[in-house]
């Protein structure tokens, strides 16, 4: 079996921060989000792997390489343009050959992994298995219609969905999806959807199989999933410091120090993650806080956010919170008067002031 992992489109929902960078490489606990996909993936025993890149496709291959680190063997497919997940499908086809594959979209994160779903595809071999999640917001993704334990009907994005049972974005297929893909037309949002796709495949009585997941999963395209998905996964770590800790230092709970940080004159209050070369003084952070590497927080309290790789905080008053903080950016205080604010941001920033 192979897997097919999606990490070309635009992640306008995301927006600065995937103007440069591909949002499947944001890190959720310091370790970008589509690593989580591809370690489910292997933990299931599907190491062929083939990933759909799009423009931003140079970065995830320096991200991914070629794949030795997760024990996979990955392929990179190039997509022309993000047209759809089922386009991502079609773009893949002969790299896919006749194989059975799970395709696994580089946005979603799902706490409990993927292998008992993959072992009973291997078993029961249907024709398609989807995973469906209870949401409170199912306007935001493909929705489900079950009877009988049968899916009956798919759609993608409805605006008055008919149930609460939402479309995870993990799917395994036979090669009968190709047939049904070739019998789709573009949505109206301009995209083949693999919901439609699946739709055909259940109206051609093929066998497609619906497994409701209890556990935690997250769709990754706003700054709520992400900072949601930071504390869960914070949650789940092991205390390990590895960095240089001074003397007059609280460290509280769950925290993750690494090597090469240093930290000084400051509170951390766990769950909480600090990555190589990172220098924190002078400072508080506080739970559900991920710091990337080589960043410095100075004179400053940083509490429920994210902060890349690169970037400085230093003697900003008040506490920043529920943030996402892209790469080599800086926030700073300006001691000169008049006391005003002094902005240079890019395209599509968000900042709300008290
Ligand atoms: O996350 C689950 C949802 O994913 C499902 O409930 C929906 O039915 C499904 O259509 C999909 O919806 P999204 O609107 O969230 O998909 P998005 O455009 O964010 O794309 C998902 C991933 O696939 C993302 O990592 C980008 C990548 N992608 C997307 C498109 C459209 C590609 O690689 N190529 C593409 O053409």
């Amino acid at each position: 079996m192979k897997g097919l992992v999606l990490s070309g489109g635009k992640g306008t929902r995301l927006r600065p921060i995937t103007h440069t960078s591909a949002k499947q490489l944001v890190p959720i606990a310091n370790k970008p989000i589509i690593f989580y996909g591809l370690e489910a993936l292997v933990a299931s025993g599907v190491t062929d792997i083939g990933i759909i890149i799009g423009d931003t496709g140079d970065e995830v291959r320096a991200a991914v390489g070629d794949g030795s680190h997760f024990g996979a063997c990955v392929t990179y497919i190039p997509q022309e343009a993000p047209l759809g997940l089922a386009h991502a499908v079609l773009t893949a086809r002969e790299w896919l050959g006749d194989d059975r594959f799970v395709m696994y979209l580089g946005d979603n994160l799902i706490r409990d992994g993927i292998t008992p779903l993959v072992d009973e595809f291997r078993r029961e071999s249907p024709d398609a298995m989807i995973l469906l999640a209870r949401v409170p917001e199912p306007q935001r993704f493909g929705v489900a219609e079950l009877e009988s334990g049968r899916v009956v009907r798919l759609i993608e994005k409805p605006p008055t969905p008919a149930t609460d049972l939402a479309l995870v974005g993990v799917y395994l297929f036979s090669s009968r999806i190709f047939d049904a893909i070739s019998q789709i037309t573009p949505s109206a949002r301009g995209e083949l959807e693999i919901t439609d796709a699946i739709q055909r495949l259940i109206d051609d009585g093929a066998s497609v199989v619906p497994h409701v997941i209890s556990g935690w999963w997250k769709d990754t395209g706003h700054l709520e999933d992400m900072l949601e998905a930071n504390r869960i996964i914070l949650d789940g770590l092991e205390r390990r410091i590895e960095g240089q800790v001074g003397e007059d230092v609280r460290i509280e709970g769950k925290v993750v120090v690494e090597k090469g940080a240093q930290l000084r004159d400051c509170v951390v209050r766990g769950p909480v993650i600090i990555g190589p070369g990172t220098i924190i003084e002078d400072a508080y952070i506080g739970p559900f806080t991920s710091i990337a590497g080589d960043c410095l927080i100075r004179r400053a309290e940083v509490e429920h956010s994210i902060v890349l790789a690169s970037s400085r905080i230093d003697g900003v008053r008040g506490k920043i919170e529920s943030s996402l903080i892209g790469k080599e950016c800086e926030v700073r205080s300006r001691p000169v008067r008049p006391r005003a604010l002094r902005l240079m941001i890019g395209d599509h920033s968000l900042l709300e002031l008290p």
